[in-house]
């Protein structure tokens, strides 16, 4: 466990914390009292086998399908998350497994989809500022070394899976957020396309955002997080620092095995 830094009124003080998130689906407990916690400049991994409950913590998290019961704190205040926007206002940026992206459009149009600039002092015009929105993607797409696009006019569905979940992820910085959930940004990525992503997300970290990340591919887990939540059946089964644990221990918590483990520690 990370050590908690507690604010003067005795509250865990992170720049995200959630207490007790419980969310159910008709039968299914999909999340049971589960607890979280992302500081600012740090990557967690959220990791768990499937139907553990990662993708159900992203969307409550986001306001997408908020809890049925538990207490968002943002930035160590109280927040209540009920929808995607509240979420983007407080500064929670979220990039789903369908990244949304369209494909017909080139990056710029994507980058600033719904967002367009428009003329003079904010005066809406009809005419959106094609010149300032390519010139404000080119600076961001550099400042996130993201520089293997070719032209920022190329259509979005030429693009590789890594090139594309690039582009979402640059676009989710733009409302300038201070935490940013992604839900399997790697999963079907070649290993040079999980690289590029991989060190677009070390880039977030160094811009001292929080970054949430949940990955079923352990290496990459181990490469890019500073600590990893394990999810299993809906609660919160462990939690490890990167420099502190093993991959074997990591399994055994996704498993349920861990027992198992540590009698084999002790047989050593
Ligand atoms: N919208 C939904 N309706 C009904 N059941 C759901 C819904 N979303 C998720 N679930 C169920 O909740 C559990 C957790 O799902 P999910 O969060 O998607 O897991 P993970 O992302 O870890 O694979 C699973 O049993 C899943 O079937
Ligand atoms: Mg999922």
């Amino acid at each position: 466990m990370s050590p908690q830094v507690k604010s003067g009124n005795g509250k865990p003080d992170h720049l995200l914390a959630l207490k007790g998130f419980t969310k159910s689906f008709g039968p299914v407990q999909a999340l049971t009292d589960v607890d979280f916690e992302v500081d600012a400049g740090e990557v967690v991994a959220l990791v768990g086998d499937n139907g553990a409950g990662k993708s159900t913590l992203i969307k409550a998290i986001s306001g997408v399908q908020p809890p049925d019961s538990g207490q968002e704190y943002f930035e160590g205040t109280a927040v209540k998350v009920t929808d995607p926007n509240s979420a983007v206002r407080l500064g929670i940026a979220t990039v789903f497994q369908d990244l949304a992206l369209c494909d017909n459009l080139d990056v710029v149009a994507n980058l600033y989809l719904g967002k367009e600039v428009v003329g003079n002092g904010g005066i809406p015009l009809p005419v959106i500022n094609e010149t300032t929105m390519e010139q404000h993607a080119l600076e961001l797409l550099d400042e996130l070394s993201v520089t293997t696009l070719g032209s920022v006019r190329t259509e979005v569905g030429s693009l590789s899976g890594g090139q594309r979940q690039s582009v979402a992820i640059s676009r989710s910085l733009l409302g300038e957020p201070k935490v940013v959930l992604l839900d399997e940004p790697t999963a079907a990525l070649g290993v040079a396309q999980t690289a590029q992503v991989l060190s677009l997300i070390k880039r977030l970290r160094e811009r001292g955002l929080g970054v949430v990340v949940i990955s079923h591919n352990l290496e990459d887990v181990f490469e890019v997080a500073d600590r990893i939540v394990v999810l299993r059946l809906g609660r919160r089964e462990a939690t490890f620092d990167v420099t502190k644990t093993t991959r074997e221990e990591v399994v055994a918590a996704i498993t349920g095995a861990s027992a198992e483990i540590d009698f084999k520690k002790e047989g050593k």
